[in-house]
C-alpha cells in the first residue's frame, strides 16, 4: 500500500511564530501556567482543541460568498437543513451557534432538580448545562474504557447493564433523555459500535426513553464503525452514519468538529412539541429560527463541510494521521490511551509521571512542559478539568488523568506531525525532573479555562 497522503493541495497558508524556550517559560509564567489564557500568535503547533480550528476547503468558502443572510428563510438554512435531514433523518433541525447552545437549549427544557441524564461520558459543557439547571449528569462508560492500556475497538460504548441498574434505581419518569457522545470525547475520543448504539436503543425502548446523540464527531465514529466493526465495511460512510441516527431521536451538534466549521452546531429532534418549545427559547437566546445565532454564510459552510466529513480519503487520512502519532509515541513507550482515538492523542499522565500524584496535577505538568520546550499547546483532562472537592476540601479526582492532544481538521502536515513527536519524546525523557502545579485561582465552573497555577 503507498503512503496515504494529505487529500488537498494547500492554496492559502498562514504563517506561524517561532518563539526560543526563553521567550516561552515567560509566557507561561504570565499565563499562570494555563495554557488557555496564552495569545495564541505565541504557539507553534496548536493542538488545544479540534473545535472550530478547520480550515475550510475553497468550496466552503464560495460557499461563504453565497452566503444568503436573510434574517428569515434563509436559502442558506434550507441548504442547511437539507443536508442535515439527509444524514440524521430527523425532522426538526434547529441552528444554534455551536454545540453548547445546542445543549444549553436543550437541558433548559428538560433539565431542572430532581432530574438525571445518563451518558457514556459527558463532555465537560454538556454536564455544565445539565448541572446548571439542577439537574444531575451520569456517566457510565464501559469498563473498558476506563483503562488506558487496554487495546479494543469500541472504547466509547456505554454500559448497559449499569444503566438498565440507574434506570430501574432513579425511575424512568426522572431521566428526561439517554445520551451517547460520538466519539467518546472526554474517554480518549474512543468509538462507541453500532451494536452498543443499537442495544441502547432498545434498553431506551424498554423505559420509554428518548436516545440523544452528542454528534460533535459523528464522522469519525461512523468511519470507526466501517473499519472494526463485522459487517459495515463495503457501507459508505454515510449509510453508516444515517444508521448511527436511525436509532436516535434527537442529537446535538457542534459542527465545530465534523462540521468542517469555525462556527455552528444544531439541535435535532424528532418530537414536535419538543422543537416548538427549543425554538421559543431559541428565539429568546439564539435568533430566529433560520439563522439561530449564525450568518447565512455559516449556514452554507456547515452545509458543504457536513458534506465533506463524509469522504473517505479525507476520513482515511484523518484518522490514519492520529494512528501514526500514536504508533509511534508507543514504539518509545509513551503511555498514551490506546488505540488512538479519532481526534487526538491522549497521553496517561498518571503513568508519565507516576511521581506526581493527581492533587498536584501531572496533565497540567506535561501540558506546561510541550509549550515550554517546542510551543506546542495541549490541554490537561484531569483533575483539572473534572476534579470537584469533598467535604473536608479534599479533591476528588476523576478516574484517569490525561493530556490531550487534539489534532485540527486539515491544518497540519505530516512533518508537523514528525516536529510534534519529537517534542514529545523530549518531554519524555527528561519526566523524572518535572514537578507538579497547585492552582492559586478558580472560577466556581469550568475552572479549566481560567484557573492560574503555580509550580509546587
Ligand atoms: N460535546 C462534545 C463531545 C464536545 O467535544 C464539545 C466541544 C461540545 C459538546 C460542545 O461544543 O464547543 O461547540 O459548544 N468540545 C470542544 C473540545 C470544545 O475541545 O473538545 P461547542
Amino acid at each position: 500500500m503507498k503512503t496515504i497522503i494529505e487529500p488537498f493541495k494547500i492554496k492559502s497558508v498562514e504563517p506561524i511564530r517561532f518563539t526560543t524556550p526563553e521567550e516561552r517559560h515567560k509566557i507561561l509564567v504570565d499565563a499562570g501556567y494555563n495554557p488557555f489564557l496564552i495569545h495564541a500568535d505565541d504557539v507553534l503547533i496548536d493542538l488545544l482543541t479540534d473545535s472550530g480550528t478547520s480550515a475550510m476547503s475553497a468550496q466552503q468558502w464560495a460557499g461563504i460568498m453565497l452566503g444568503d443572510e436573510s434574517y428569515a428563510g434563509s436559502k442558506s438554512f434550507y441548504n442547511f437543513e437539507s443536508v442535515v435531514k439527509k444524514i440524521t433523518g430527523l425532522k426538526y433541525i434547529i441552528p444554534t451557534h455551536q454545540g453548547r447552545a445546542a445543549e444549553k437549549i436543550l437541558f433548559s427544557i428538560l433539565g431542572g432538580p430532581g432530574k438525571y441524564f445518563p451518558n457514556n461520558t459527558h463532555f465537560d459543557t454538556t454536564r455544565a448545562n445539565i448541572e446548571f439547571t439542577g439537574a444531575e449528569a451520569d456517566d457510565f462508560l464501559n469498563e473498558i474504557g476506563k483503562h488506558p492500556e487496554i487495546k479494543a475497538d469500541f472504547k466509547g460504548d456505554i454500559d448497559l447493564e449499569a444503566l438498565e441498574a440507574f434506570i430501574k434505581q432513579k425511575g424512568a419518569a426522572n431521566i428526561p433523555l439517554v445520551m451517547l457522545t460520538v466519539t467518546n470525547n472526554s474517554g480518549g475520543g474512543q468509538p462507541v459500535s453500532m451494536h452498543n448504539i443499537r442495544e441502547t436503543k432498545k434498553l431506551c425502548k424498554k423505559y420509554g426513553l428518548p436516545l440523544f446523540i452528542d454528534a460533535c464527531r459523528f464522522a469519525e465514529n461512523a468511519y470507526f464503525i466501517k473499519k472494526r466493526e463485522p459487517g459495515y465495511a463495503e457501507r459508505t460512510v454515510l449509510s453508516i452514519a444515517q444508521e448511527m441516527f436511525s436509532y436516535c431521536d434527537g442529537a446535538t451538534m457542534s459542527a465545530k468538529k465534523d462540521g468542517l466549521v469555525n462556527i455552528g452546531g444544531f439541535l435535532a429532534l424528532n418530537d414536535e412539541q419538543l422543537a416548538l418549545n427549543c425554538r421559543n427559547l431559541l428565539i429568546v437566546t439564539e435568533g430566529f429560527p433560520t439563522y439561530g445565532g449564525l450568518a447565512g454564510r455559516d449556514l452554507e459552510a456547515m452545509a458543504i463541510g457536513l458534506e465533506e466529513v463524509l469522504d473517505e480519503h479525507y476520513l482515511q487520512y484523518r484518522i490514519r494521521s492520529v494512528e501514526y502519532l500514536g504508533e509511534r509515541l508507543v514504539a518509545a513507550g509513551v503511555p498514551i490511551i490506546e488505540p488512538p482515538g479519532g481526534h487526538a492523542i491522549y497521553i496517561d499522565a498518571k503513568k508519565f509521571l507516576s511521581h506526581v500524584p493527581p492533587h498536584q496535577y501531572p496533565g497540567q505538568s506535561i501540558v506546561c512542559a510541550l509549550y515550554e520546550t517546542g510551543g506546542v499547546r495541549s490541554v490537561e483532562i484531569g483533575s483539572v478539568m473534572f476534579g470537584k472537592y469533598a467535604g473536608d476540601g479534599s479533591l476528588i479526582s476523576p478516574p484517569m488523568e490525561l493530556v490531550r492532544m487534539a489534532i485540527p481538521r486539515r491544518v497540519y502536515t505530516q512533518s508537523h506531525v514528525d516536529y510534534l513527536l519529537e517534542v514529545i519524546l523530549d518531554v519524555f525523557k527528561f519526566r523524572e525532573s518535572l514537578g507538579g502545579y497547585r492552582i492559586t485561582y478558580e472560577a466556581p465552573m469550568l475552572r479549566h479555562f481560567t484557573a492560574r497555577f503555580e509550580p509546587i
